[in-house]
C-alpha cells in the first residue's frame, strides 16, 4: 500500500498526523525547519526523541528525511554533513538536491550505509540518475509543477514504469512530493508510486467529504427516533 509521509518539521503536527492518520514517515526541508520557529539542531533532536517515544527507531520503520545545508556545492561538504546528521538518529535519511554534486554525495553516502533522498527532482530523467546511484528515495515534485500548469500524471507513471523496467522499483522508493490535493494523492497511488508526502491540512482535506457528515446526521436522527421497547 502506498505510504503517507508528513511534510513538516512541527512536532505538534507530526504527533497529530501520527496519531490520527498513522503516517509512515516524515520529510523535512529548510523551509519547514524555518517555519517551526526553532533552530535546526533543536528540531532534529525533537524528531529523534519522537521516534524513541513511539518505539519506531530505524530508517526502515519510520524514515525521516533531513536536508543538508542547501548552500553546499561540492560532494565532500555534503557527505560530511550527511554523516553527521545520520549519526544522530537511525531514522534520518539525508536529503540532498538532485545536482551533479548531490548525486555524487548520495552515491558515497549510500556506499557508507547512510540512506539518502534525492530531492528537487522535476523530470523522469533526473529520477533515472537517482536510482542508478542507489538513492533509497527519490522525490519528484508534483505540486510545484501542477501549480505552473503541468499535468504530472504521465510524469509519475513514466518514473514507475521505468523503475519497473529496470528492477529499481521498490529499491529506490518514489516519494511524490509537494502534494497538494486529494486528486494528486489518487493519481500517485493509481500510478503505483511508493509514497506521497504532504502537509497535514492536505491529508485532512483529502479525507473529508460532506456526505459523511450528512450521512452521520441522518443516522443519528434515525437512531434517536427508533422505537424503544
Ligand atoms: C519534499 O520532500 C519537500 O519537502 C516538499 O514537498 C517541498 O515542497 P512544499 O514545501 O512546497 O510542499
Amino acid at each position: 500500500m502506498m505510504k503517507y509521509f508528513l511534510d513538516s518539521a512541527k512536532i505538534d503536527e507530526i504527533r497529530e498526523a501520527y496519531e490520527t492518520f498513522g503516517i509512515d514517515g516524515i520529510t523535512t526541508n529548510p523551509n519547514h525547519i524555518m517555519n517551526s520557529g526553532k533552530p535546526f539542531f533543536v528540531v532534529i533532536k525533537e524528531l529523534a526523541d519522537f521516534v524513541k517515544e513511539k518505539g519506531v527507531e530505524g530508517w526502515d520503520k519510520f524514515p525521516i528525511s533531513v536536508e543538508i545545508d542547501p548552500h553546499f556545492d561540492n560532494a565532500d561538504d555534503m557527505v560530511e554533513m550527511g554523516e553527521k546528521i545520520a549519526s544522530m538518529c537511525p531514522n534520518f535519511c539525508i536529503k540532498i538536491p538532485c545536482t551533479e554534486a548531490g548525486i555524487t554525495a548520495a552515491r558515497i553516502l549510500e556506499a557508507k550505509g547512510v540512506r539518502t533522498n534525492l530531492t528537487l527532482v522535476f523530470t523522469a530523467s533526473q529520477a533515472i540518475i537517482a536510482a542508478k546511484n542507489n538513492s533509497l528515495f527519490v522525490s519528484p515534485f508534483i505540486g510545484w509543477k501542477e501549480n505552473s500548469g503541468e499535468d504530472c500524471k504521465q510524469y509519475i507513471e513514466d518514473i514507475v514504469k521505468i523503475y519497473k523496467n529496470y528492477g529499481f522499483y521498490g529499491k529506490t522508493q518514489i516519494i511524490c512530493a509537494a502534494v497538494r490535493t486529494g486528486k494528486q494523492i489518487v493519481d500517485c497511488a493509481a500510478a503505483g508510486a511508493d509514497i506521497v508526502t504532504a502537509g497535514l491540512q492536505v491529508y485532512k482535506d483529502s479525507f473529508y467529504h460532506p456526505f459523511t457528515d450528512y450521512g452521520l446526521e441522518k443516522f443519528q436522527n434515525a437512531w434517536d427516533n427508533t422505537v424503544t421497547e
